[in-house]
């Protein structure tokens, strides 16, 4: 048996209480899927800033009426302390996903990333150990390796952060490392490498590539590449993502604990790549494709190059092992964007 597989064993036969917050989002809906899977205990919160009522819908619809019992919902705001202390009762372990996502939003409007990814992060924390959790594992960011050049990204080297959404992701590794030191709060963080799957909003500005491509090749609708298609990321499956929250969470060796780890795969995909990759996927239904191409745009503000993760510090000490390349990845989320897909989606420049 692998680590993860003891680690789902072992959840099977006992129940926690799991704080998500973000529950509404991508990554936050699919931890809860996860979790009430296992018969887990689940208090949710989050203020739909840019999650979805639809999202917990479909949860519930997939995990079914008597798992869903499991879950209760607060809708609330992590920048408001009391929100945070009401969601903290009696709860073991907090999966902490709640964050204004995207670069460019954060280079738009970085007092309102500040305030949800900065000062909520601290109320969370604060809250956190005022309950006692068992420990508080959190979204940290690929964006913090900034303009440091060295591939593979290995967990201690970082480079100066590029954009306000990458200074609020350190900023939340120096908060939790603080609190450790001075309040003994266990924490993880888990540096996310682009994550892709199931329930990722393909609408608006902000949308992130693979969910705002679908998009664009179901629809025909022109699509466009942020610089010259060169530009290269290390895309992860949700599912690799739940693992590495799940092992962090139950991880029992002191030495695991407080610590920063990559969650992806440890390949690199250039957006030209993924573009053909999804071209060719969908091909087979839908013919239209055939003579579809790209549109090239300016490079964008805040971007990183090249990304691509060392993994194996979390392999070593988490016991994590990815179970979904790129490939894989994409050709499970496919039937989902073609069942999701409305026609109300707009063009505009994708996210990576
Ligand atoms: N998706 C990725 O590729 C990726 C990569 C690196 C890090 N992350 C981090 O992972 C986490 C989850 O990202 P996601 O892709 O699921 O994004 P998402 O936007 O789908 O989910 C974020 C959720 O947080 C909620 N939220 C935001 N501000 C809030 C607030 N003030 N109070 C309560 N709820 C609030 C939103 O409504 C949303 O439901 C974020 O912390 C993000 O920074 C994501």
């Amino acid at each position: 048996m692998t680590r993860y597989q003891n680690g789902l064993q072992h959840l099977k036969d006992h129940q926690y209480r799991w704080l998500v917050t973000g529950v509404a989002g991508f990554i936050g809906s699919n931890l809860l899927e996860a979790l009430l899977s296992l018969d887990q205990k689940v208090v949710g919160l989050d203020n739909f800033s840019t999650g979805y009522r639809h999202n917990l819908d479909e949860v519930k619809e997939r995990v079914g009426d008597d798992a869903w019992l499991n879950f209760n919902f607060i809708e609330g705001d992590i920048r408001q302390l009391e929100d945070c202390r009401h969601a903290c009762v009696g709860v073991d372990y907090v999966l902490h996903e709640a964050a204004l996502g995207s670069v460019p939003r954060s280079i738009q409007d970085p007092i309102r990333t500040n305030e949800s990814n900065i000062s909520g992060f601290l109320n969370l924390l604060v809250t956190s150990r005022d309950a006692s959790v068992r420990r508080f594992i959190y979204a940290a960011s690929s964006s913090t390796y900034g303009d440091h050049p060295d591939l593979p990204k290995t967990e201690a080297v970082i480079g100066r952060p590029l954009s306000p959404y990458a200074v609020t992701k350190y900023v939340n590794e120096l908060y939790a490392d603080v609190f450790a030191r001075c309040y003994g709060l266990e924490s993880i963080g888990l540096r996310y490498f682009n994550v892709f799957g199931p329930r990722q909003d393909p609408n608006g500005a902000y949308a992130a590539v693979i969910p705002q491509w679908f998009a664009a090749l179901i629809k025909n609708q022109t699509l466009h590449i942020n610089g010259d298609g060169e530009t290269s990321r290390d895309f992860c499956f949700i599912e690799n993502v739940v693992q590495a929250n799940l092992l962090a969470a139950l991880a029992e060796n002191p030495e695991a604990v407080n610590q920063i780890y990559n969650v992806a795969i440890n390949e690199r995909t250039s957006l030209n790549q993924l573009y053909e990759m999804m071209r060719a996927l969908l091909l087979v239904k839908f013919p239209h494709l055939q003579n579809h191409r790209p549109t090239y745009m300016d490079f964008r503000k805040g971007d990183v190059r090249h990304s691509q993760a060392d993994i194996s510090k979390a392999g070593k000490m988490l016991g994590f092992e990815p179970t979904h390349r790129i490939d894989a990845g994409l050709k499970q989320v496919l039937e989902w964007y073609i069942g999701h897909l409305t026609l109300k989606n707009e063009k505009s420049g994708a996210s990576i």
